[in-house]
């Protein structure tokens, strides 16, 4: 392992009802508050007068930002911290997923920072301060309702970058299942794959002796791919929504990468494909994982085998260890198109035009990623195969 520090501040408030804690989980001294939510599911399902009762019966003096898209754009950030600036917001809160939660974060530091936000989520500036806010998650995907990440798009200029800061962690996030029974299918789909992938992140690494993370890693990956299926049968079952949403959260809340370096670089493609394309993120990665994996598999085989055979039911009697990593990655992909998710770029409409385009979107800040370094024509070959 490599050595280190784990501090997550966040408290996390899981379970029926939870929601009836929101007015004494705000700060005493709090007054003026922000309500940050997205294109209306809140509204549809009761949660937005749930949330105002506790608003109001804490007498607080409220303002809204609606309307945070999916894959969450700067312009929709501006427009919060000018709320912040010009109302005087003392605590903001999110009540979304992961897109509502990002966007929340870089207003929040945005709001306190003496320039454009764009600054901090492009890192020209540091993150020195931030409003303080608390979320009230409703779809299990990113994790980001507790971990200090963020991922804002600049649509003008097609960027999209990840960023974050000790600032940026929430105070509290507030879990309840039931808040995720109205997430449709396909939005399900996405969550899922997406929680599997940041296993797959920090799974492959060239850390030595992380024993414990590794079979932490593949539990997670066991307790999604045994409730998935079931869960898109039957989405409104309490048992199943709550098992995969506690599952995406301990997927990137930082417990599983303890000493670890995860790789990441899946996630960076993506995040040029969609600053592209705005297609859906998970749509992306269950799109270019399997792809990335066939890439990189010979940086350490055995760790593919061992995926193979402990989560990804390879059998692996007469196998070469070349066939096993290639059955695990053919098993993965299998996996993720049983649920219903995307395999080719072409499902989204995405041929070869932008290539180039999004390769060099990939590499703005250089070769990346931790398992196998990439560069340019490493990344024009696993988009290539993902067409
Ligand atoms: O906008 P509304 O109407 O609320 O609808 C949303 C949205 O259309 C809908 N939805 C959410 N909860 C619902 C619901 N519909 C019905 N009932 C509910 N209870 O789902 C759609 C997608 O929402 P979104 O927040 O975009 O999904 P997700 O949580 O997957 O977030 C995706 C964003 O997070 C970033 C991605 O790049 C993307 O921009 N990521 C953030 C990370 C982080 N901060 O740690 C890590 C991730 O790897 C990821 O990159
Ligand atoms: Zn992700």
């Amino acid at each position: 392992m490599q050595n280190f520090a784990y501090y997550n501040p966040t408290k996390l408030v899981f379970g029926k009802d939870t929601v009836e804690q929101l007015a004494d989980l705000i700060p005493a001294k709090v007054e003026r508050i922000l309500l940050v939510y997205g294109g209306g599911s809140i509204k549809k399902n009761g949660l937005y007068d749930r949330v105002l009762a506790q608003v109001e019966k804490r007498g607080l003096h409220y303002h809204e930002l609606q309307g945070v898209e999916p894959n969450p754009r700067l312009s929709t950030v501006q427009k919060g911290v000018e709320i912040c600036r010009s109302e005087g917001i003392e605590f903001i809160l999110a009540i979304g997923g992961g897109s509502v939660i990002d966007c929340t974060k870089a207003i929040a530091a945005g709001a306190l920072y003496d320039g454009d936000a764009w600054d901090l989520i492009t890192k020209k500036a540091p993150v020195e301060a931030a409003l303080p806010f608390g979320t009230i998650l409703t779809i299990a995907a990113t994790g980001s309702e507790m971990n200090a990440g963020s991922v804002i798009t600049n649509w003008e200029t097609k960027e999209k970058y990840g960023w974050g800061s000790a600032y940026t962690y929430p105070q509290f996030s507030i879990l309840d299942p039931v808040n995720t029974f109205t997430v449709p299918k396909n939005q399900t789909i996405y969550g899922i794959v997406d929680m599997m992938s940041h296993v797959l992140e920090t799974y492959f690494n060239h850390n030595e002796n992380t024993p414990l993370q590794d079979k932490m890693c593949e539990s997670v990956l066991k307790t999604v791919m045994e409730t998935a299926p079931k869960l898109l049968q039957d989405l409104e079952n309490y048992e199943l929504r709550e098992t995969i949403l506690y599952c995406g959260t301990v997927a990137l809340n930082g417990t599983l990468s303890v000493g670890i370096r995860g790789d990441w670089a899946t996630h960076n493609i993506e995040h040029a494909v969609s600053a592209v394309y705005d297609i859906p993120h998970a749509g992306g990665l269950a799109i270019i994982f399997p792809n990335w994996m066939e890439h990189c598999m010979n940086e350490n085989l055995q760790k593919f085998v061992r995926l193979g055979v402990e989560v990804f039911d390879v059998d692996p009697a007469g196998k070469t260890d070349e066939e096993i990593a290639k059955d695990c990655i053919r098993n993965i992909r299998y996996f993720w198109t049983s649920l219903g998710a995307p395999s080719r770029l072409a499902d989204y409409d995405i041929d070869d035009r932008n290539l180039d385009l999004m390769a060099d979107k990939a590499m703005a800040n250089g070769e990346f990623g931790n398992f196998k370094k990439l560069k340019k024509e490493d990344v024009l070959a696993i988009l290539r195969a993902s067409l």
